[in-house]
């Protein structure tokens, strides 16, 4: 909504600097960071402690907000003590930590303050509906509301003393409740509100309406049940556009509005959405793919690799929906303890309906562009065969690489099983990236060590089905770290792209010390993970490559490598001053000044 942009950041900077205490030097926070090779350097964190699902992000007054459930006394996972962080930006890349918006205080939520969102009411008013654990450790539902709504960064929540305004319903057991949907309304002006029970022994999603926002009647059916009777968490029902990339609210509806259902399965600790038709007479959800028995797991995935925990935003000032997602770590507790934090949450992602409507699309919110420093040198031919070319001139360890391959033919494609269609990542284990191919392996080596042995490989491969084609895209942690007890799963996905017509495939990959974030197709794909290099930790520095490992000749007919600064990310949580990208430049002045 507001007309300049960079008006914005700057009021969001000005206010983040008046408002907030000074307190530590900025000097020894450079010296913590740098020795910590895990910690990254533009993906969201707190200073410190455990952190996992993002929690009520909004556009509200010209800033983001993100809250976040939080531990805020220790690394590791304490249900007891979670908090909502709350985080604000003027950019969704440099962020203020503020302090916690609400903690276990109250009889309602004494036993946590667990996962919720937050709606803008219609005088302006945002307000926060979250799961309580009560004092007797059953899942119940809450509201708060800011103490002062002038106070633009929100700093502080009232939790008012007739919460649980939905009490834990009588078929559904005390821990099977929980995570309540930013509220829409309906066609008849009441409000609803989404969220996840096990309800008569029927894993669901249950609606909630109310008038008034205080007084809330379960509506008969679900929006939609899985007779798996599974927990299905953290629900997202959102509305998209059935053509174009442009955002809408909550309560959008008519011609040209489609739906997404997305919930998080903690049985497979993966993210699932369908695209289909919301009946807001009725309240329920119907899938266009009918994927058998309603089984959220058969459900196409938020993510390829390892996220959970999604949850989406209209952004208010770009009308475009922004996904969050938290991304654990893949090492040990004993690694999160001695590093003093757990958790990140995968940078925002712009997402829309794919023009054929049967998929989301999703890519990095184009404001990861303020942080592009030095570009790499370009580079064009990869040999067929075991062609490994260096990508040269940053520090590609903080990187934003976008690059594009040309495929000039398909002839040497491997003929593949139909069979094999339904475990991408059964055939990445397989047709691992340091494996010889046909059209593919081809794509990066990221997070390389000098000698190699240490690297993660994003590639794709292209196989023949019958008369078509199918591009599989992977991520191979085997060799990301020679560290024991790491999790280096392999992942896969196939890439809905006609390669035939195309006969190019594009890659985006953001790179960030411990987590890689792949967009494979345009976004079509996208696939996250978690690295651990011993090498960095050994103090050497990291390698990015091209490679083509298919007998089948590869173009690299676009290659824009960026290395990134530092964002500004909640640096100081014990109320410092941050500045925009000011205090990056500050690191990163005296980095070079000492070295
Ligand atoms: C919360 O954390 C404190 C400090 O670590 C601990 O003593 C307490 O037992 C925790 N509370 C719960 C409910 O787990
Ligand atoms: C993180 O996720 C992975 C994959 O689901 C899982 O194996 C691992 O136990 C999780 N780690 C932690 C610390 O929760
Ligand atoms: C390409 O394949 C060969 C043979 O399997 C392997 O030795 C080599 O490491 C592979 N190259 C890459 C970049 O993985």
């Amino acid at each position: 909504m507001a007309a300049n942009p960079l008006a914005t950041l700057a009021i969001a900077v000005f206010l983040i600097c008046l408002l907030l205490p000074t307190s530590s030097s900025s000097s020894s926070i450079c010296v913590a960071r740098t020795q910590d090779h895990v910690r990254t350097a533009f993906h969201f964190q707190p200073a410190k402690n455990w952190q996992n699902d993002p929690n009520g992000p909004v556009y509200y007054n010209g800033m983001y907000h993100l809250f976040y459930q939080y531990n805020p006394h220790g690394a590791l996972w304490d249900v007891g003590n979670l908090s909502w962080g709350d985080s604000v930006s003027g950019d969704l890349v440099n962020w203020a930590a503020l302090g916690n918006a609400l903690d276990p205080t109250a009889p309602f939520d004494a036993n946590g303050c667990a996962s919720g969102s937050v709606t803008i009411l219609p005088d302006g008013t945002p307000a926060i509906l979250y799961s309580g654990i009560d004092a007797d450790r059953r899942q119940v539902q809450n509201v708060a509301f800011p103490k002062n709504p002038r106070d633009p960064l929100l700093r502080e929540w009232a939790k008012p003393a007739y919460n649980p305004v939905v009490p834990l319903p009588a078929d559904v057991s005390a821990n099977d409740f929980r995570d309540p949907t930013t509220a829409w309304v309906g066609r008849d002006g009441l409000w609803r509100f989404a969220i996840s029970a096990v309800a008569d022994g029927v894993g669901a999603t249950l609606v909630y309406r109310s008038a008034d926002f205080l007084r809330w009647e379960r509506r008969a059916a679900p929006l939609h049940a899985s007779q798996d009777a599974v927990m299905a968490e953290c629900p997202d029902l959102f509305p998209v556009a059935a053509r174009g990339a442009e955002g809408l609210d909550a309560s959008a509806r008519g011609a040209g509005v489609r739906h997404v259902l997305k919930v998080s399965m903690p049985d497979t600790l993966e993210d699932y959405y369908a695209v289909g038709t919301y009946d807001d007479a009725a309240d329920t959800f119907t899938p266009d793919e009918d994927c058998g028995g309603g089984d959220y797991r058969r459900w196409r995935r938020i993510d390829r690799g390892h996220l959970y925990a999604s949850k989406t935003f209209l952004d208010a000032r770009r009308m475009r929906r922004v996904l969050w997602a938290w991304v654990n770590e893949s090492d040990s507790e004993a690694d999160d303890v001695a590093r003093g934090w757990s958790g990140l949450q995968s940078f925002p992602r712009a997402l829309w309906l794919d023009g054929g409507g049967k998929q989301l699309v999703q890519w990095p919110v184009e404001e990861i562009e303020t942080l592009r420093t030095r570009r790499a040198a370009p580079l064009q031919e990869v040999e067929p065969g075991g062609g490994v070319r260096e990508v040269t001139g940053i520090v590609s360890s903080q990187a934003d690489v976008d690059v594009v391959f040309e495929i000039p033919s398909l002839r040497r494609a491997e003929g593949l099983d139909p069979g094999r269609l339904h475990d991408p990542d059964a055939l990445c284990r397989e047709k691992g990236g340091s494996l010889t191919g046909g059209v593919g392996p081809f794509g990066l080596l990221v997070m390389a060590s000098g000698d190699m042995r240490e690297h993660t490989a994003v590639f794709f491969r292209v196989f023949r089905i019958l008369h078509e084609y199918a591009v599989l895209m992977c991520t191979d942690l085997s060799r990301s770290s020679t560290k024991a007890g790491v999790y280096k799963p392999t992942h896969g996905g196939f890439v809905d792209v006609d390669i035939e017509k195309d006969m190019s495939i594009s890659l985006r990959t953001l790179i960030d010390h411990s987590i890689v974030e792949s967009f494979g197709g345009g976004g079509r794909t996208c696939m996250t993970a978690r690295v651990y290099p011993e090498h960095v930790a050994a103090g050497s520095s990291s390698h990015l490559y091209v490679f083509n490992n298919g007998s089948a000749a590869v173009k690299v007919s676009k290659l824009e490598a960026w290395e990134l600064a530092s964002a500004s990310v909640n640096v100081d949580d014990d109320g410092g001053l941050m500045a925009g990208g000011s205090f990056a430049n500050m690191c990163r002045a005296e980095e070079y000044n000492s070295s």
